[in-house]
């Protein structure tokens, strides 16, 4: 185990997680930046903006063809979404706030999860609110392009935030409550660029936690942490597991 980290950890009673796409790379999705990012390949502004969204949906609909669907298809949990839930179950991890839309987290067993971005596993009709589950809504894409409900043929939205949209409130205002409430702040595996959920941290580090960044590349805010690993996800938490 990383013993700064093991330190850290041994003097904490309130820890709180906060997790980005890096968490889920070692699953098999793939993060958003960096050179194999899909905003590399997709236009965020074309693929992942509720304006464009509404005005030409086949774009987030190939999107969700070609990158989502496969690749939540095939992704399971890793060892660092394992050792999360093992650090919750000890009682340390009091909760879990991620910016991730796949459900890994919920598929290993964390309970206490707060989902910033919503989750795309779940579909909803603009139309009349019928949820679609993962399968469901590409079966429908299979009849159509983009797809549309079957009961009343409104527009299928994936249940996640896209640029342009506002944080779900609630989940909002208890991240912020959980970040002001920690005494250790642990940011795993994002670049922590995305505001308003990259304000956690230094929400965390102005109540006076303490500010442990595990991240492969650089980020803004590793001037302001106590702790800097630059190292993969599943391989600094499955320390913690075994530690
Ligand atoms: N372990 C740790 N870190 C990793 C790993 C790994 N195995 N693999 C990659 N990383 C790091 C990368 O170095 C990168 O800095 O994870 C970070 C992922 O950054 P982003 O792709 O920007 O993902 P994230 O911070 O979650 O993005 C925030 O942007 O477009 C949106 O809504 C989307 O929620 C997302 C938000």
């Amino acid at each position: 185990m990383h013993q700064e980290l093991e330190a850290l950890l041994s003097k904490a009673s309130y820890v709180v997680a906060f997790t980005g796409a890096g968490i889920s790379a070692e699953s098999g999705v793939p993060t958003y930046r960096g050179t194999d990012g899909v905003w590399n390949k997709y236009d965020p502004a074309k693929y992942a903006d509720v304006g464009y969204f509404f005005q030409d949906p086949s774009y987030y609909w190939h999107f969700f063809k070609d990158v989502r669907y496969p690749v939540l298809q095939e992704a399971s949990p890793n060892a660092g979404h394992h050792a999360l839930v093992d650090l919750e179950k000890q009682g340390l991890l009091k909760a879990l706030i991620t910016q991730n839309i796949d459900g890994l987290h919920q598929e290993a067993g964390s309970r206490n999860v707060l989902e910033l971005h919503g989750n795309t596993r779940s579909i909803s009709c603009q139309g009349c609110g019928r949820s679609y589950g993962l399968d469901e809504a590409r079966a429908r894409l299979e009849e159509e392009h983009p797809p549309t409900c079957g009961d009343c043929r409104g527009l299928l939205k994936p249940d996640v935030v896209l640029f342009g949209e506002s944080l779900p409130t609630d989940t909002l205002r208890r991240a912020e409550e959980e970040s002001r409430s920690c005494d250790l702040f642990l940011s795993i595996g994002s670049s922590l660029v995305v505001q308003p959920a990259a304000s956690m941290p230094a929400i965390a580090k102005q109540s006076g936690a303490r500010l442990v960044i595990v991240n492969m590349e650089e980020t803004p805010f590793d001037g302001k942490a106590d702790l800097v690993i630059r190292d993969s996800a599943s391989t600094v938490l499955s320390g913690i597991q075994g530690g």
